[in-house]
């Protein structure tokens, strides 16, 4: 692609008899936010180390604009990296931890103290130039990884799970913060997380990844409302994935009834997953719906009550519902189902689905 700043093409990449990467194929542009996305052990870290240059792939090229630097060792390629385990120099202070890169730059005093004053402005740091690393919180040593990192100016950050310390409050604020650092330095920024939330909020692409291999690559809203099989529908919020049969274009039928959906193109009598959002399924009056379910139980969530269900048919279908509406536990009540409420998915494999996985 033309205007992209990285590239990989067809990189694999093994460790003993595990194939942690199968002919993955990455094009990331100028000034993208992009996120690697993916369960533990799914070859994050290992992309990440192949874009940095820790970790050489077997097979494959990494191109920056358009140059193959596959042999570039890590420190001649015009980037920096966040590591997972922030590595700070605990006998350093802040400072001296943020100028470090700049020293060996060799650049005269006053730049260096206007840019590390700069750096810790951005990260919300100002007046902690003289305090000891472990004199930190976990937060403000992960702020100092940052700016250690953005003060060298990369033209792309890698970032490996850099929030994962953080309790959820902090994680959520240093999200925006780094998001609106990103944009006003206009670099590129390759993100790696498991938390499918923090990927929504923050990318402007998301590479969904499982087992080495690409699932999904689109925005966050396309990932989210378009996702191209079970297991990235699964990934990316709370779904309830059932089995069903497309008997023709916009029709499916599953847990023994009939449904009118928006999907075509599939075989007569195809197997299929069918993926339902839990917050699409509309509460009604028994017997008012298109079938009925028993409640299990019901917890309240701050913004919606999450009810567990059963269908009270031979299918006997484990049913995620999340509404504002509260229904009471032991009660049978009617589930009506949009035509676009209902995802239809081609068939990946037996081991996704057939109801959703508490996670
Ligand atoms: N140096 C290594 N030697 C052997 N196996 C390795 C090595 N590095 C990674 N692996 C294996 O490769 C797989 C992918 O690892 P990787 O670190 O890329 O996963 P990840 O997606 O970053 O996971 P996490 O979310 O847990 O950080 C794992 O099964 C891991 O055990
Ligand atoms: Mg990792």
């Amino acid at each position: 692609m033309k205007n992209s700043i990285i590239r990989l093409e067809n990189i694999s990449k093994t460790y003993g008899d595990t194939k942690v990467l199968n002919e993955l194929n990455l094009s990331i542009k100028k000034n993208e936010f992009l996120t690697l996305l993916g369960p533990s052990g799914c070859g994050k870290t290992t992309t990440l180390k192949i874009i940095g240059g820790f970790e050489t792939p077997d097979e494959g090229n990494v191109y920056f604009e358009e140059q193959c630097i596959n042999t570039l060792p890590p420190y001649k390629r015009k980037l920096n990296t966040v590591f997972q385990k922030y590595a700070l120099f605990p006998n350093m202070n802040v400072f001296e931890n943020i100028a470090f890169g700049l020293r060996i730059k060799k650049l005269p005093s006053l730049e260096i103290e206007s840019c590390v004053k700069d750096v810790l402005n951005m990260v919300n740091l100002n007046g902690f130039e003289k305090r000891d690393i472990s004199s930190l919180s976990g937060g403000q040593q992960q702020r100092v990884a940052i700016a250690r990192a953005i003060v060298n100016k990369p033209d792309v950050l890698l970032l490996d799970e850099p929030l994962g310390a953080l309790d959820l409050k902090l994680r959520k604020d240093m999200q925006i913060e780094l998001k609106n650092i990103q944009k006003q330095l206009g670099i590129t920024f390759i993100y790696v997380t498991h938390d499918q939330e923090e990927a929504l909020t923050m990318s402007d692409t998301i590479v969904v990844m499982n087992n080495g291999l690409v699932q999904q690559i689109g925005s966050p809203v396309d990932i989210y409302n378009e996702p191209q099989n079970a297991f990235v529908a699964d990934f990316i919020g709370e779904s309830i994935i059932v089995d069903g049969i497309m008997h023709e274009d916009f029709v499916v039928e599953f847990i023994g009834h009939k449904f009118e959906c928006l999907d075509k193109g599939f075989d007569k009598m195809e197997a299929v997953d069918v993926v339902i959002r839990p917050e699409d399924v509309k509460i009604v009056e028994k017997d008012a719906g298109k079938f009925n379910v028993v409640i299990d139980s019901v917890t309240f969530k701050g913004v919606h009550y999450e009810m567990v269900a059963h269908t009270d048919n031979v299918c006997d279908t484990k049913w995620l519902i999340h509404s504002t509406q509260k229904a009471v536990e032991g009660s049978t009540v009617g589930i009506n189902l949009e035509p676009n409420d209902i995802h239809i998915m081609k068939k990946l494999s037996a081991e996704v689905g057939d109801s959703y996985e508490e996670k």
